[in-house]
C-alpha cells in the first residue's frame, strides 16, 4: 500500500545518549509539533536528523538508535559534525533563516556552506529514494530542504512530491540578494505542489519565479517543460482537541496531582487576585522580537506607573540554535534587559518579569497558557506562530486576551485578537491597557469566534487539504503529459 513519506530536518523527537542509554525528548518548533499530530494519526514514515551527529553515535548503539526511532515511525539521516556546521548552523540558519525573515544584515553568504547545503540535501533525497516506493507520496518540509524536490524528481519523475515552507517567503527584492537564488527556485520546482502559510508568501514566491527564471506563471500554476506545478496557501492549524482537552484536564487537577508550576501559579493568583499575568512563549530567536517586547513592557511601566505591582510578564524562551553568534548575542541582550527592568522596578513584594530560559514539558506549557490573562506575542517576522493559536485553544472558559503582532502569519486568521505593530511601543502599551481592562463579555465574544475557527481549520484539516491538492495535481500532470 502506498504510504506518505514525511521529510524534514528536525524529527518530532530528539535523541540523546546518556551513560549508554538512549532517551528521546519531543522537539520544539511549529513544524515538529504540528506534523507530529498528522504523523501519529497516519501510516507514514518520517525521515530526518535525530539530533545526534555521526561522531556521537558509538557503532554498537546504532541498531538501538534505529529501533528507538522506528518506535516513533521515524528513520534517520546520519550527519557528521562538519555537515551540521555547514548545512544546519551555516547555510540554513546563518543565510536562509535571517534572509527569509528580512534580517538581511545578519545573512552570511559563504560558498563553502552552500556546498555543504547541497551535499546534505542530496543525502536527504537519497534517504527518500532508499526508503520509498514508486507510488508513495513524498512530503518535503521547510527551508533546510529546498533542493530536495528537484533531486528526487530527477530520479523519480512520476512521484507525487509536495513541499511546504514553514517560514515566510520574502519579497523578490529581498530574495534576489541571495547568490544561489535560481538554484533554490529550481530545487523547489521539483515539487508538484508548493505550499505556503499565507497568500502573501505565495505571491512573493511566484513573483521571484517569474522575474528570476522567466517562467510562465498563470494564476497560481507554473509551466515547466512538460509539467504543471501548483502553488497555494495552506495556513497551518493546531491539534485543537489536544490543547483544549489538556486544558480541561488541567482545571480538574486536585492539589495532589497539580504540577509545582500550577501550584505556584495558583498561589500567585490567590494572593493577588487583581493582578494580571501576561505570557509570552517562543524559541529564543531574534525573529520573535523578545528584546523589543521587553523594552515595550518597560515603556508601558513608565507610561502607566499605576499598573506597577498589578501586572507580571512571564517570558518563556526555549534555547535554540545556540551555536549561531546572533543567538548568543540575543541571549546576552535578553538576560541584561530582564536584569535591568527587574532591578529598576522590583519591590519587596513584586518582580515584574519572570524569565525562564528552557524547554518545558507539555503539562507546564498548559499550566502557563491556562493561568495567563493575556498572551503578548510580538514577532518581528514569523511564518505562522502556532503559540498564538495554542493559547486561544486552551481558554476553556473563553476568557483571556491575545495581543498579536501583525507580522505573524497567524494574524491573518486572528483578527479578533488585538493586533499590534511590534515596533510601535505606544500601540503595545495601549493594547496592554485595553487587554487589562477588557470586560469578560468582550473577551468571550472574541474568543468564541477564534476558537470556532481554530477548531475547524485544525492541523488535520490543513494536512488533508494539502494532500488532496497534491494528489489532484499529480492527476492533472499525468493527464497533461499523456495529451
Ligand atoms: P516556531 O516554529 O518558530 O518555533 P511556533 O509558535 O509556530 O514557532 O511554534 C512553536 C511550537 O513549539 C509550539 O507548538 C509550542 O507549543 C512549542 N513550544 C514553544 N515553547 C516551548 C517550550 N518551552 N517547551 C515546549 N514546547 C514549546
Ligand atoms: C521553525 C522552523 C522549523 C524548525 C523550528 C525549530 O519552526 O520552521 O523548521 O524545526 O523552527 O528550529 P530548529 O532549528 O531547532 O529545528
Amino acid at each position: 500500500m502506498a504510504k506518505t513519506i514525511i521529510i524534514s530536518n528536525r524529527l518530532p523527537v530528539q535523541l540523546q545518549i546518556e551513560n549508554g542509554h538512549i532517551t528521546a525528548t519531543p522537539s520544539v518548533g511549529g513544524l515538529a509539533t504540528g506534523m507530529k499530530s498528522v504523523h501519529s494519526g497516519s501510516d507514514s514514515l518520517w525521515i530526518g536528523w535525530s539530533g545526534l551527529t555521526k561522531e556521537n553515535i558509538p557503532k554498537e548503539l546504532e541498531p538501538k538508535i534505529d529501533k528507538a526511532l522506528r518506535e516513533h515511525g521515524c528513520s534517520k539521516v546520519s550527519l557528521t559534525e562538519e555537515e551540521i556546521e555547514g548545512f544546519y548552523f551555516g547555510f540554513s540558519n546563518r543565510t536562509i533563516w535571517p534572509l527569509f525573515h528580512y534580517f538581511l544584515e545578519y545573512s552570511e553568504f559563504e560558498s563553502a556552506s552552500w556546498e555543504t547545503f547541497k551535499a546534505v540535501n542530496q543525502k536527504f533525497a537519497d534517504a527518500i529514494l532508499k526508503n520509498s516506493k514508486d507510488d508513495d507520496v513524498i512530503w518535503v518540509h521547510d527551508y533546510q530542504l529546498m533542493l530536495v524536490p528537484e533531486m528526487v524528481k530527477a530520479k523519480r519523475p512520476n512521484a507525487a512530491i509536495g513541499f511546504f515552507l514553514h517560514v515566510p517567503f520574502p519579497s523578490y527584492e529581498i530574495f534576489r540578494t541571495l547568490p544561489w537564488r535560481k538554484e533554490i527556485l529550481r530545487g523547489l520546482l521539483g515539487a508538484d505542489l508548493i505550499g505556503f502559510h499565507t497568500y502573501d508568501y505565495e505571491r512573493h514566491f511566484l513573483s521571484s519565479v517569474r522575474r528570476l527564471l522567466g517562467l510562465e506563471v498563470s494564476f497560481n500554476e507554473i509551466n515547466v517543460d512538460d509539467r504543471v506545478i501548483k502553488v497555494d496557501s495552506f495556513p497551518m492549524g493546531i491539534d485543537y482537541k489536544k490543547f483544549s482537552n489538556a486544558a480541561k484536564v488541567h482545571q480538574k487537577n486536585t492539589t495532589e496531582n497539580q504540577s509545582e508550576l500550577q501550584r505556584r501559579l495558583n498561589v500567585h493568583k490567590e494572593s493577588t487576585p487583581d493582578a494580571k499575568l501576561i505570557l509570552s512563549i517562543d524559541r529564543l530567536d531574534y525573529s520573535k522580537g523578545i528584546a523589543k517586547r521587553l523594552k515595550a513592557f518597560e515603556y508601558f511601566l513608565n507610561k502607566f506607573p499605576e499598573y506597577k505591582e498589578k501586572v507580571r510578564l512571564i517570558i518563556l524562551a526555549v534555547p535554540s540554535r545556540s551555536n549561531v553568534p546572533q543567538y548568543q548575542l540575543l541571549k546576552k541582550e535578553i538576560d541584561e534587559l530582564v536584569g535591568r527592568i527587574n532591578g529598576e522596578f522590583s519591590t519587596v513584594s513584586w518582580t515584574p518579569i519572570w524569565y525562564f530560559y528552557r524547554s518545558m514539558p507539555f503539562e507546564n506549557l498548559i499550566d502557563l497558557y491556562t493561568s495567563s490573562d493575556i498572551a503578548l506575542l510580538t514577532p518581528i517576522r514569523d511564518g505562522m506562530n502556532l503559540v498564538a493559536k495554542e493559547y486561544i485553544a486552551t481558554r476553556t472558559d473563553k476568557t483571556g486576551v491575545l495581543i498579536l503582532s501583525e507580522m505573524a502569519g497567524s494574524a491573518n486568521e486572528m483578527n479578533e485578537s488585538l493586533l499590534i505593530n511590534p515596533n510601535n511601543f505606544d500601540q503595545i502599551a495601549d493594547a496592554l491597557i485595553q487587554a487589562i481592562n477588557m470586560p469578560k463579555e468582550e473577551q468571550m465574544a472574541r474568543n468564541t469566534i477564534l476558537q470556532k475557527r481554530l477548531e475547524r481549520y485544525n492541523v488535520e484539516k490543513w494536512a488533508n487539504d494539502f494532500m488532496k491538492s497534491l494528489l489532484e495535481q499529480r492527476e492533472t500532470t499525468h493527464q497533461y503529459i499523456s495529451k
